[in-house]
């Protein structure tokens, strides 16, 4: 079993009777990251997936502001996919499916794809503040994936801290880097450079640097033809 952060989002609201959580991040966050989204995916259509999804809270917000997409939630914690299930039956929105049990760790990660109802490939794979919180090997296993899934005009989104140029971009993140390696010494705030390189192997390259609040940033990784940008730019 891979390792993740139990009954993440817990200490929100607490869990309702119908098992949706609510993560405190998801309230600091969501607008700046959908945002960078509807700047590249506004007026698409297609699948999207999210990776690592949580409570669920992000999938419903991209999903009503991003409607012509197919939202493919996911997780492996049995309480974040009964979270997600229960956000997306209150949502309404008919964009969403069912979660997906994902190991990140597996390359392929989504053997399934394109056997119906399931797409051919994808829009978008989005993934918010889950390589940090795991070994490096999940990090590994997401890319991989997304070149291995995403379509010609495929986009990956990665949000979370980021060390640039092997330093830390903040006193606030180095301090949480060392948090998160007390607890467990294959977690840390990664290298963008290092994500770089894997999203190089997998096909793909940086498109963009989005500096988000709290010192966070979301990485955008595209086709290899259609990149625009270097992590040296
Ligand atoms: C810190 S939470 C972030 C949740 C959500 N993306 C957000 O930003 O609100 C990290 C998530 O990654 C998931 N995760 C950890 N390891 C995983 C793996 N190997 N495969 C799939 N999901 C994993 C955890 O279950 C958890 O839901």
């Amino acid at each position: 079993m891979a390792e993740y952060v139990v009954e993440f989002g817990k200490a929100g609201g607490g869990a309702e009777a119908d098992g949706r959580l609510d993560a405190p991040a998801f309230h600091r966050n969501h607008q700046a990251i959908r945002t960078v989204l509807q700047q590249f995916l506004a007026g698409k259509s297609g699948d999207a997936v999210e990776a690592g999804s949580g409570t669920g809270q992000h999938v419903v917000d991209l999903a009503r502001h991003l409607p012509d997409i197919t939202w493919w939630p996911s997780d492996l914690n049995e309480q974040h996919l009964k979270s997600i299930d229960a956000w997306r039956a209150c949502s309404k929105l008919a964009n969403i499916r069912p979660p997906l049990r994902i190991d990140l760790s597996n390359p392929a990660w989504w053997p399934e794809i394109g056997s119906k109802p399931g797409p051919e490939e994808l829009l978008a794979v989005f993934c918010a503040n889950v390589i940090h919180i795991a070994p490096w090997r999940i990090a590994e296993g997401l890319v991989a994936g997304a070149g291995r899934y995403l379509g010609s005009d495929g986009l990956l989104f990665l949000y979370g801290p980021f060390k640039r140029g092997g330093r830390h971009t903040a006193p606030s993140n180095e301090a949480f880097d060392l948090s998160l390696r007390d607890g467990n010494d294959e977690w840390g705030v990664r290298d963008a450079e290092a994500v770089e390189e894997l999203a190089v192997r997998a096909g793909l390259s940086l498109v963009e640097v989005a500096e988000m609040p709290a010192n966070n940033l979301t990485l955008v990784f595209g086709r290899a033809r259609t990149a625009r940008a270097t992590m040296s730019a």
